[in-house]
């Protein structure tokens, strides 16, 4: 491991490299311009998987008119939730076991302020619905029927999630009605997006369906402060995608934050964190979990326990997907 982990390690740095074809002198310079965080990489916006480059595109047209971080992530994870095809997020998303869509999400600003929806259902755009939870009332978290009921009153309109092509799939995993928690670059699940803006404030945002084919009423760590997704505006942000449960376990998100405040590099940061669930769970075998992150810097990195995760990447110096580091091959 790898030119991958090499890649990524170097981070906004290399990508820069790679772009401007500045030496390695020159790059050493850049890098300890941005140590000394004279030239932040700002403003950037970074999230998971595939489905984060058209994300990312969404939160670009806001960062790029100095726009907000906070509107930046909500606008860009709105895309993936509102796209019928992509089916862990969302309209499309894959259901539970008796066929229910059921939608997890949270976000966060700079002042520590968040909010959050678990097992909601019919509306196509939680991340919304957990925006309102932290601007129009007292809470944090609101789940199932409450929450619908405060989306209703918020404005939002009720909708179908279940597509013809998710019932389908639904049908026929009826047939055997494995459960099994298989995560790769081709059946994910969150989105989760971190952005840092021109005036230097950070927030991020994750949503999802949640695992195909739960246990209804089971939640995952998307919606969960502090499990799939932490900001604190002193240091940085992150924020995990893939089984929930071994991401809660570990306080995945709270965590990384927190190792970046102690001094780590967010890829550092990240692989440590990977590296405690690992050493937490008796099996992981198939248990896929990856993070990102991101600190004031603009600085990023990203590690999952099996490969096939990746990263997209948006700033002015790089418009980029990248496969993240790990640490094992699927067998
Ligand atoms: N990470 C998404 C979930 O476990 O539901």
């Amino acid at each position: 491991m790898t030119d991958r982990r090499k890649f990524i390690k170097v981070g906004t740095i290399g990508s820069l490299a790679l772009i401007t074809g500045t030496s390695c002198q020159e790059t050493e310079e850049i890098k300890e311009e941005i140590t000394g965080n004279v030239n932040a990489v700002k403003p950037i916006a970074i999230s998971t998987w595939n489905h984060g480059v058209h994300a990312n595109e969404a939160a670009w047209k806001i960062l790029a008119k100095k726009g907000s971080a906070l509107d930046a992530v909500e606008a860009g994870v709105r895309v993936t939730e509102s796209d019928p095809e992509n089916m862990s997020v969302g309209l499309g998303g894959l259901p539970d076991r008796e066929g229910k869509v059921t939608l997890d999400a949270c976000i966060m600003n700079h002042n520590n302020e968040c909010g959050s929806v678990a097992f909601l259902q019919e509306i196509e755009n939680p991340i919304s619905v957990a925006r309102k939870v932290m601007e129009e009332t007292e809470h944090v978290m609101l789940v199932g029927e409450g929450a619908k009921q405060f989306a209703l009153s918020q404005g939002f309109t009720t909708k179908n999630l279940l597509t013809e092509a998710a019932k389908k799939e639904w049908q026929k995993w009826l047939e055997t009605s494995q459960y099994e928690t298989i995560i790769n670059s081709e059946n994910h699940d969150t989105i989760g997006m971190l952005a840092l803006d021109k005036e230097g404030n950070l927030a991020g945002a994750c949503t999802t369906s949640g695992m195909a084919y739960k246990i209804h009423g089971r939640v995952g760590d998307s919606p969960i402060i502090g499990a799939g997704l932490f900001v604190d505006n002193e240091v940085g942000a992150a924020c995990a995608t893939g089984v929930g449960e071994a991401v809660i376990r570990v306080a995945g998100s709270a965590m990384i934050v927190e190792l970046m405040r102690q001094g780590k590099t967010p890829q550092e940061a990240c692989e440590e964190m990977v590296n405690r669930i690992i050493s937490k769970h008796k099996n992981i075998d198939g248990l896929q979990v990856g993070f990102i992150a991101l600190n004031k810097r603009g600085e990023y990195g990203a590690h999952s326990v099996y490969a096939g995760f990746n990263m997209a990447i948006k700033s002015n110096q790089n418009d980029d997907l990248i496969d993240a580091s790990y640490e094992n091959e699927w067998d």
